[in-house]
């Protein structure tokens, strides 16, 4: 990899303040490789990140590399570059460990070396044992559709790892407004954010305001509309955000890809975008898209006007028998199917 010789001052990354109070950089790395990056590379792209000015790092147990990952936090704190309290980690607990959070947690915690998570997220509202290795043909026999007494199991936990300072705060992932009101009337400490899919193709209006009006924070994956995402993820129906002509000519116009246009139009819309890629090039002007030459108010409307409501990451790996599409999942009539 090319070494970063680009820097963003961190202290020019705009913050979003948590109902919790804490802020959190409005600009994030992500860090699922899929099967095109190996560890290694995602965790030395993580090095030259944070050593370019990045200091929210979005992880995940399920993405295979924290424990790569933790080598490399290891030497930016051994090195002198930043110190814990610098930066924003968070970890989500995947859907094979609904009923051992803390256990998960933990596993996170000693993988990535550190003792405590900025935040600590339920990936997937789902409980499922094998996916993702199942294909998007088979369907997994013990995928199980969302019940709510046993997602309330689930937070509690989220709450006792709160509790216990091993995390500094808890989230959502993947929650449509149907299982978040359900949440809310039962949780004892509320989600601080959602973290879901949100780019111009598929921008959450309704969703993003509930969450908004409810005090929870909105990360955005796939910012840029992930167009590398696995196969399993793409259809013929779907659309490519970097590829729309608004998009391209606004980027044309700032002398930049469309992917920055993206980011910039996420930032100044409230949303956390948690762009990837390992490319110095890449992150970086990912980065400097939050700090420069922000969108005019008539760019900001008209990325506003092609919203095409197309999700790319339709969770089809966790359909349980019953359920008749992948659409089953999102509660789209505001009814939670099981
Ligand atoms: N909570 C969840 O369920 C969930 C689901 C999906 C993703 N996530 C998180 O969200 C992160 C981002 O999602 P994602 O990786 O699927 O999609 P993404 O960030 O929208 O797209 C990443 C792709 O965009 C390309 N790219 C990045 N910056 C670019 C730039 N400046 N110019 C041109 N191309 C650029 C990269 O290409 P190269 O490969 O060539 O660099 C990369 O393949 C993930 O890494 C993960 O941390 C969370």
């Amino acid at each position: 990899m090319n070494t970063v010789t680009d820097y963003v001052n961190p202290d020019l990354v705009p913050k979003v303040t948590l109902a919790s109070g804490d802020k959190i950089p409005a600009v994030g790395l992500g860090t699922f490789g899929s099967d095109n990056y190996t560890a290694d590379v995602i965790a030395e792209a993580v090095k030259q990140a944070v050593r370019g000015g990045y200091r929210h790092i979005d992880c995940a147990a399920v993405y295979g590399n924290e424990k790569e990952i933790g080598d490399a936090l290891k030497e930016l704190f051994a090195e002198g570059v930043v110190k814990r309290e610098d930066l924003w980690i968070t970890s989500k607990v995947w859907n094979d460990k609904h009923d051992d959070v803390e256990g998960a947690c933990r596993e996170s915690l000693s993988k990535l070396g550190l003792d405590y998570l900025d935040l600590y997220l339920v990936h997937w509202p789902f409980p499922n044992y094998h996916a993702p290795k199942v294909s998007v043909e088979s369907r997994d026999p013990n995928a199980k559709p969302y019940i709510h007494e046993d997602y309330m199991k689930v937070w509690r936990a989220m709450e006792g790892l709160k509790d216990a300072g091993l995390v500094r705060n808890i989230g959502t992932s993947n929650m449509t407004r149907p299982k978040m009101e359900l949440l809310l009337r039962d949780c004892r400490i509320k989600p601080v954010c959602n973290e879901m899919e949100l780019h111009p193709h598929f921008q959450q209006p309704e969703l993003k305001k509930y969450m908004e009006d409810n005090g929870i924070a909105v990360i955005g994956f796939c910012p840029i509309g992930s167009p590398n995402r696995p196969e399993r993820d793409k259809t013929p129906e779907d659309t490519v955000p970097i590829e729309d002509p608004v998009i391209c000519e606004i980027a044309r116009r700032h002398g930049v890809h469309p992917a920055i246009i993206c980011i910039k139009w996420a930032v100044q819309n409230g949303q956390i975008p948690i762009p990837f890629s390992v490319k110095p090039a890449k992150f970086m002007s990912n980065l400097r898209a939050a700090v420069e030459d922000p969108l005019t108010a008539e760019e900001m409307a008209a990325i506003k006007a092609i919203d095409k409501n197309c999700r790319f990451i339709k969770g089809q790996v966790f359909m349980w028998k019953t359920a008749r599409s992948w659409h089953d999942l999102w509660d789209e009539d505001g009814i939670i199917r099981q």
